[in-house]
C-alpha cells in the first residue's frame, strides 16, 4: 500500500513553527520579516500563486507587499522598481513573479535582484552557490521537494533518481541537490528531456521519480518500477467544465494508476504546491537572519 506525501499537512506544520518563531522575534521587540512580491499583467496562475504567497505569509506573521504592474511597464521601469526594493532596508526578501511580458527580459531582471534578497534563489550566484554547496537560497520548489523527502524520513542515499524536465527552476536545481553528499541526496542522478530515447527503461530503473515537464499525466505505470516513490512537480490547468473554476489541476503523472506500485507519492493538489510556498517562507527567515544580509 503507497502512502502519499502530504504537502498540506508538513507544511501547515513547518509554517506553525515558523509561526511560532516570528512570535518570539517579535516578543523580544523585532521587527517582523518582510517579504514582497512583484506581479505584472493578470496572467491567471500569476495571480493565484502570489495571492497565496501574500496569504501564507500573513499566516505566519509577516509583513507581506503586492507590489502590482500593469502589463504595459517598460523594461527599466521594472529594473527602477526591482532597483527600490533592493535598497529598502525594511524588505528582507523579494520575488518577482514569472513569467513576465514577453518584452521584458526576465534574465536581466533576475540578475537585477540583490542575490541577499532572492528568496526564489533564481540569481546566478545563488544558484552557482548551490552547485557547490556554498550557503544560498534554495530555489523554492526543489527545497519543498527535499524537505517533504525529510519530513518523511525517505532515505535516498544510493538511489537511482530520474529527474523529467531540464528547467532551471525545478529540473536542473532539483538534479543538483539530489547529487549532493546530503541527506536528502547522494542519489545517482539521470536526467530526461525532451530529447531522451529510451524514457520509459531509464524510469522503470528508478528508486526516486521527480516529474517536472509540465505535461498532464505523462508518466504512466509501465514506467515505473514497484516500490518507487514519485514526485509529481506538475500542475497544468486542463478545461474542466464540472468545476466552478472551469478548470482541473492536473500534474505530470498518471495518479491513479501510477499509485498503487509505488511506496510513496505526491498528490496533485496538495503535494509539492504547499511546500513550495513554505520553502519561500523559509527562505524569507533565512534572509531575515543571515548576517550576510545584513552586510551591505
Ligand atoms: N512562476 C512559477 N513558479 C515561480 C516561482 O517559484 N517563482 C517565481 N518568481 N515565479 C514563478
Amino acid at each position: 500500500m503507497y502512502q502519499i506525501l502530504d504537502g498540506r499537512k508538513v507544511s501547515s506544520e513547518i509554517k506553525e513553527e515558523i509561526r511560532q518563531r516570528v512570535a518570539e522575534i517579535v516578543a523580544k521587540g523585532g521587527r517582523r520579516p518582510h517579504l514582497a512580491a512583484v506581479l505584472v499583467g493578470h496572467d491567471g496562475g500569476s495571480e493565484t500563486y502570489v495571492a497565496s504567497k501574500v496569504k501564507a505569509c500573513e499566516e505566519v506573521g509577516f509583513a507581506s507587499s503586492l507590489i502590482s504592474f500593469d502589463e504595459n511597464i517598460t523594461e527599466e521601469q521594472l529594473l527602477q522598481e526591482v532597483d527600490r526594493l533592493n535598497n529598502n532596508p525594511d524588505i528582507d526578501g523579494y520575488i518577482v513573479q514569472l513569467p513576465l511580458p514577453k518584452h521584458i527580459d526576465e534574465q536581466k531582471v533576475m540578475e537585477r535582484i540583490d542575490f541577499r534578497k532572492d528568496v526564489d534563489g533564481f540569481h546566478p550566484i545563488n544558484v552557482g552557490r548551490t552547485s557547490i554547496g556554498l550557503p544560498s537560497f534554495l530555489s523554492a520548489t526543489p527545497q519543498g521537494i527535499l524537505e517533504l523527502l525529510n519530513r518523511y524520513h525517505i532515505d535516498t542515499n544510493g538511489m537511482h533518481a530520474v529527474v523529467i524536465g531540464r528547467s532551471n527552476i525545478v529540473g536542473k536545481p532539483i538534479a543538483t541537490l539530489l547529487m549532493r553528499k546530503a541527506q536528502p541526496g547522494n542519489c545517482t542522478v539521470t536526467v530526461c528531456h525532451s530529447a531522451t530515447k529510451n524514457m520509459k527503461e531509464i524510469c522503470q530503473s528508478a528508486d526516486l521519480i521527480v516529474a517536472a515537464l509540465g505535461k498532464p499525466e505523462f508518466l504512466k505505470e509501465d514506467m515505473v518500477k514497484e516500490g518507487a516513490v514519485v514526485i509529481d512537480v506538475g500542475t497544468t490547468r486542463v478545461p474542466d467544465s464540472t468545476r466552478k473554476s472551469g478548470y482541473k489541476l492536473t500534474g505530470d503523472v498518471d495518479f491513479d494508476r501510477v499509485a498503487p506500485k509505488c511506496s510513496y507519492i505526491t498528490p496533485v493538489p496538495g503535494g509539492v504546491g504547499p511546500m513550495t510556498i513554505v520553502s519561500l517562507m523559509m527562505n524569507t527567515i533565512k534572509a531575515y537572519t543571515w548576517s550576510y544580509s545584513k552586510e551591505k
